[in-house]
């Protein structure tokens, strides 16, 4: 089903900020650029981001324990090139980009200046995509973030249809 046509241009229309989302379970990592991301709660502090059933993420993310979200700035095109435009079908993305192990193996992406790695407490289907929501927990913004947004980004040709 179409989205609708004034829903659509609304929605294109907003410059929300990108991040990239990154699990690890069975042995494998896994992450992909996520636009669908929100602060839901702030006592307690909770966090959404919604996966898509379609991409190599989602059965990663849907077997681990911990999630890590990574708040990307303008200047991080590149990253957003890696996890938003090739998938983990076809390529490891971990060799092109310097990360180091966080909590139960979760990849933390070294040149992320704004991250944090959130506890799954549940997960809900909203359609073509899951939503997990989390529980921060440990992480860390070492500069000011001049947000990578959605329109710097929306002509990139994602790995894999939603
Ligand atoms: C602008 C843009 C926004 C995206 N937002 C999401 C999103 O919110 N959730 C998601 O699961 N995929 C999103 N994607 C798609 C994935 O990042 C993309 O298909 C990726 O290549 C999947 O990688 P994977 O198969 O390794 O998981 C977005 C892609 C682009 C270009």
């Amino acid at each position: 089903m179409a989205e609708p046509r004034g829903f659509h241009d609304v929605m294109t229309a907003l410059d929300y900020p990108m991040s990239v989302v990154t699990a690890a379970a069975g042995g494998e990592h896994s992450g992909c650029l996520v636009g669908f991301h929100t602060q839901c709660s702030i006592d307690p502090a909770r966090y959404l981001v919604f996966i898509s059933k379609a991409n190599h993420t989602y059965p990663v993310a849907a077997a681990a324990r911990y999630l890590a979200v990574h708040l990307l700035d303008e200047s991080q095109g590149d990253l957003a090139h890696i996890f938003g435009e090739q998938t983990g079908d076809a390529v490891d993305k971990f060799t092109r980009c310097r990360w180091h192990a966080g909590p139960d193996g979760v990849p933390i992406l070294t040149e992320s200046r704004a991250w944090f790695v959130g506890t799954v407490r549940s997960t809900f289907d909203t359609g073509d995509h899951v939503g997990f929501l989390l529980d921060p927990g440990e992480g860390e913004a070492t500069a000011p973030l001049r947000p990578l947004g959605f329109q710097q980004v929306r002509g990139l040709h994602p790995g894999h249809d939603a």
